[in-house]
């Protein structure tokens, strides 16, 4: 696409194993219609084409966190800003995440959840990114197995940009991104 981005996920590719992750859900959560916590900003992409191929009664929930002293915090505590509008005690929830990186975040929430008393907690991720796992994480399903590259696109962010891409990209030149964030906003502009 350019020597600053290359498209790693085809909006078509993403749409098919979509289909594919929800058409598994729905088998498996058949007799017991799971709660779909998404972790905002990045997840609300995947969760909203998720839950349309999902064919049960399900329900969703929103949760956002902060990291204590930044992404480099190796303890994955997190802060909660906003938290589930309802208990989740005796429900099976389903986190369903954007990407998984380190597993600190996700790991940390997993359980809080727990401790709330849900019946279980799964974890759907559409990208994972296992080359730089620290928490092991038992995912139960996951869209593609990421590169350890910088991805932006279909609700995944560079300094809050680039999450209405219907695609995802990896960035070539972080540097160049550092200098100019903005570097790529001529992706979102549609072809005359
Ligand atoms: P971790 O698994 O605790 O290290 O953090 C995962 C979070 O880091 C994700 O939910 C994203 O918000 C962010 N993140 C990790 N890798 C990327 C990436 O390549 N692009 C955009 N955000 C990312």
């Amino acid at each position: 696409m350019s020597d600053l981005a290359t498209v790693l996920y085809p909006e078509a590719e993403i749409r098919r194993r979509v289909a594919e992750l929800g058409r598994d859900i729905t088998v498996d959560y058949a007799s017991r219609p799971p709660v779909l916590v998404s972790i905002l900003k990045g997840g609300f992409v995947f969760l909203a084409d998720l839950i349309r191929e999902v064919d049960l009664a399900l329900r969703v929930d929103f949760m956002s966190i902060s990291s204590y002293g930044g992404g480099s915090d190796a303890s994955g505590v997190v802060r909660i800003l906003k938290d589930l509008d309802h208990d989740i005690g005796g429900e099976h929830v389903l986190v369903v995440e954007d990407i998984i990186d380190t597993g600190l975040t996700l790991s940390y929430l997993l359980s809080t959840l727990a401790a709330r008393g849900a019946a279980s907690v799964g974890v759907c991720t559409l990208l994972d990114k296992r080359a730089r796992r620290i928490a092991p994480l038992d995912i139960g399903y996951r869209g593609f197995d990421c590169p350890d590259r910088f991805v932006v696109g279909y609700g995944l962010d560079y300094q809050e940009r680039y999450r209405n891409l219907p695609f995802i990209l990896a960035l070539e030149n972080h540097s160049g991104f550092m200098e100019d964030p903005a570097a790529l906003e001529r992706f979102l502009v549609a072809p005359a």
